[in-house]
């Protein structure tokens, strides 16, 4: 490397260098060689760029160096950005020098030809320096940022829910249990609860974090750990409830178009079905899906019936954007809910199904204000009154209407980036069978 300093700069930001020379620092990510020339795919995060060593420029020492160089290498390249040959709007370096930074001591286990899932999630670590995982973990942390800045610019207070818990919120079926101190505990479901006790402090909050569930079902949208925002809002009605997830979905999606054109192409994303979800979206009664299923290849399905993925896919394939089913049976629900005053047999509950078969991607409604009523649904689910004694103040000290929802960041993802599985969807996804790396 030449003594003289030379700026290190991002392979994102080469464009404004062109015929400067420059330092990039990263990894080796693929290699073509010919007798007299390597071209050096590097990336460092921000980017890849390629790096055209020629024999004639470098001389034969060095050249002989980048024979050996093997894929994930850490180096730092030296060279003078150009325009590429062929491709618009893509940049080369003309390398002069290069220095390994860290060698590989083993062969690097993801070569270009493919592998088994099970061999890529063991992996994991590695697999995350790919182009496709890649594109998939920023489209992830653009959408995180939009959620965020959407309910931030709305008014709301963000309020962090714990993790530990001693009650459970979404049944007790699927809770992980964890030692505190020689008492029992939950890991999180869902901050809900936690977010109605913000929402009679602030008015409107939302909550951020990871959540925990322990279900036993292998699908292609179960994690054990998932990440879920939830606001929570004073007075709020049903109709409320809708237009803020509608607002709030198509809000998210558009940031993902509007930044991340780039990582769909990479995806193969096919965005013009992203484009739709704009508001309004359609909203029918779970009745109302009860029709479109027994009409639609499951004539069989019946009022009581919950949604599976086949049940939930027909649904939304009714409609090019995110349909919302309100106003399911109190029975499958969980004992929060507001009834209908007009079904009691119903609750005040709605969910946002994902086109294309992506599923729920939304679950939320009103919650019971009255004391009266909450107490004997605790007991009707039977869970434990004492955990719940702070909820019921919530009734206690100037009951009022309200509700919110949750949404799967995960799910969310999936869908946007058009991905057959949520393990893709998450740095480190936990699962049913895998805890590790
Ligand atoms: O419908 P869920 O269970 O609703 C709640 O937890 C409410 N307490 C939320 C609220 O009203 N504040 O979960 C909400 C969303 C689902 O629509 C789905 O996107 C996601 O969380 N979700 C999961 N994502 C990945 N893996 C799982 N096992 C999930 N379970 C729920
Ligand atoms: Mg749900």
């Amino acid at each position: 490397m030449s003594e003289v300093s030379v700026p290190v700069v991002s392979i994102a930001s080469l464009s404004s260098h062109v015929g400067q020379d420059v330092r990039v620092r990263g990894w080796l990510y693929n290699k073509r060689s010919s007798a007299k020339l390597h071209f050096l795919e590097v990336r460092d995060g921000a980017g890849i760029v390629q790096a055209v060593v020629f024999k004639g420029d470098v001389g034969d020492e060095v050249f002989a160096r980048g024979d050996k160089l093997t894929q994930e290498t850490s180096l730092i390249v030296e060279g003078t950005v150009k325009e590429h040959g062929k491709r618009k709007g893509e940049y080369e370096l003309q390398v002069k020098s290069f220095e390994v930074v860290g060698a590989t001591t083993r062969e690097y286990p993801i070569s270009p030809k493919e592998h088994g899932t099970d061999f890529l999630m063991d992996n994991r670590h590695l697999w995350l320096r790919s182009k496709r995982q890649h594109a998939i973990m920023r489209v992830r942390h653009t959408i995180v940022k939009a959620v965020r800045d959407f309910f931030d610019n709305d008014g709301f207070t963000l309020l962090d829910a714990p993790i530990f818990t001693p009650n459970a919120c979404e049944g007790t079926s699927t809770l992980f249990q964890t030692d505190y101190h020689g008492e029992p505990a939950f890991l999180t479901q869902s901050g809900q609860l936690y977010m109605e006790a913000g929402a009679a402090a602030f008015g409107k909050v939302y909550c951020f974090g990871p959540t925990f569930r322990a279900e036993k079902s292998k699908t292609r949208r179960h994690l054990a750990e998932f990440w879920m925002v939830e606001p929570e809002v004073a007075f709020l009605t049903l109709d409320d409830d809708m237009v803020l997830a509608e607002r709030f979905l198509s809000y998210v999606v558009s940031r993902v178009l509007e930044s991340r054109q780039e990582e769909l192409k990479t995806l193969e994303r096919d965005t013009s079905k992203l484009e739709k979800c704009i508001p309004p979206f359609p909203r029918i009664s779970y009745e109302e899906a009860i029709g479109i299923l027994q009409a639609n290849g499951h004539p069989e399905t019946k009022f009581g019936d919950d949604f599976g993925a086949d049940e939930e896919t027909v649904i939304s394939n009714q409609f090019d954007r995110p349909v919302i089913v309100h106003r399911y049976p109190a029975e499958m629900k969980a004992f929060y809910f507001k009834r209908d005053a007009e079904r009691p047999e119903l609750t005040l509950n709605m969910d946002v199904l994902a086109p294309e078969g992506y599923g729920e991607i939304i679950g939320g409604g009103i919650r019971e204000e009255s004391l009266e009523t909450l107490e004997k649904a605790i007991e009707a689910h039977k869970l434990s009154r004492d955990a719940f004694e702070w909820y019921l103040d919530l009734r206690r000290y100037g009951t009022f209407p309200h509700g919110g929802f949750g949404l799967g960041i995960e799910r969310t993802v999936a869908w946007t980036c058009g991905l057959g599985h949520v393990r893709e969807t998450i740095p480190f996804p936990r699962m049913l069978n895998r805890l590790a790396p």
